[in-house]
C-alpha cells in the first residue's frame, strides 16, 4: 500500500490508475479505523479496481469545545489495517495540505442548507458544512467513480449525496449498512470514550431506536408522541437525549403517519461522550 502526504504525488497516482482506465473508490475516514470502515473498505473493493482511503481529522468540522484533541488518533495501527484489507492508497494530509492558509482564514466553505440545518446540524453548528467542504475537496482531490459512506452517519451521508446532485459530481455515492457489536451498539471510534459503565447503557440507543419502529409499525399512536416517549426511555436509560426523530429518508424532514420509507434517528449524550445511531423503518 502506498502511503501519500502531499497533493502531486496523489494527483499524479491517481492519473496513472485513469490511464490504465481503473476504476477508483475514495474511503474517506478520520482514523481510528474499527470494522465499520473495513466494510467500507471491503465493499470499495468488490467495485473498484483501486481503493483510496484517506485520514484526516477534519478541523472544520469540530465546533469549539469539541473533542478535535482527544479525537483517537491510532495512525500505526490504522495503517496496518488497511495495509492487510488490500488497500492500494492512503492519503493521510497533515492539516497545513488541506487548508494551506489556515482555516481561520475566510475559507470557501460548502453548504447544503436544506438537509444541514435539521437534526445534529441543530446540536453541532457549522459541522455539517466542514464535513461538506473537506468531502468536496477530497472527492476533486481523489477524483472517484464512487466513494463509500457508512449508514451509521445517515444525515451526512444524505448530505453528501445532496452535495454531489447540486454540484454536478459524477462520483456515484454508494451507502454501506452500519457494522454493530453483538449487542447491537453501532461501532464508532467515540465508543473508546466510554467507561465500562457507560458502555453497558450504550446499547439502550439501538433497543429504543427498535421500540419507535415497532410503535411506527405496530401501534397508531402519532409519530410526535412516539419520539416524545423515546426521549423519556432514554433518559430513564441513563442518556442525556439530544434528539429522537421520525424522518422521511430521503429529505429527512419530520415524517407523519401513512408516508413510505422512514428513519428513526437520534442522538444522546452518555458521559462526556456523544453517540448517534438510526433505524430504517420500511
Ligand atoms: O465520517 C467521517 O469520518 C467524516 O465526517 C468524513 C466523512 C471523513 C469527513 O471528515
Amino acid at each position: 500500500m502506498k502511503i501519500l502526504q502531499q497533493i502531486p504525488p496523489l494527483r499524479q497516482q491517481i492519473r496513472q490508475w485513469r490511464q490504465q482506465n481503473e476504476r477508483i473508490a475514495l474511503v474517506a475516514t478520520m482514523g481510528n479505523l474499527h470494522q465499520g470502515h473495513l466494510a467500507l473498505i471491503a465493499e470499495a473493493q468488490q467495485r473498484a479496481d483501486r481503493v483510496v482511503a484517506t485520514i484526516f481529522v477534519n478541523p472544520l468540522q469540530f465546533a469549539a469545545g469539541e473533542d478535535l484533541s482527544r479525537y483517537p488518533r491510532t495512525p500505526k495501527e490504522d495503517y496496518e489495517a488497511l495495509r492487510s484489507a488490500g488497500c492500494d492508497l492512503l492519503f493521510a494530509p497533515e492539516e497545513a495540505v488541506i487548508y494551506p492558509d489556515g482555516r481561520s482564514q475566510p475559507l470557501t466553505r460548502v453548504e447544503v442548507p436544506a438537509l444541514s440545518d435539521t437534526l445534529c446540524g441543530i446540536h453541532r453548528p457549522g459541522h455539517f458544512n466542514g464535513v461538506a467542504t473537506v468531502v468536496l475537496k477530497l472527492l476533486h482531490l481523489t477524483t472517484p467513480d464512487l466513494a463509500l459512506f457508512g449508514e451509521k452517519d445517515f444525515q451526512q451521508l444524505q448530505i453528501i449525496r445532496r452535495l454531489c446532485y447540486d454540484l454536478n459530481l459524477e462520483t456515484e455515492i454508494v451507502a454501506v449498512a452500519t457494522v454493530r457489536e453483538a449487542d447491537g451498539l453501532a461501532l464508532s471510534s467515540r465508543n473508546g470514550y466510554l467507561t465500562t459503565k457507560e458502555r453497558a447503557v450504550a446499547p439502550n440507543l439501538y433497543r429504543i431506536l427498535g421500540e419507535m419502529a415497532q410503535a411506527v409499525e405496530r401501534e397508531s399512536s402519532g409519530f410526535r408522541q412516539i419520539e416524545v416517549r423515546a426521549m423519556g426511555a432514554a433518559t430513564e436509560a441513563g442518556f442525556v437525549p439530544e434528539y429522537f426523530a421520525l424522518r422521511r429518508r430521503g429529505d429527512l424532514q419530520p415524517a407523519e403517519r401513512g408516508e413510505k420509507d422512514l428513519i428513526a434517528l437520534a442522538a444522546v449524550r452518555l458521559g462526556t461522550t456523544r453517540l448517534i445511531d438510526n433505524l430504517q423503518i420500511g
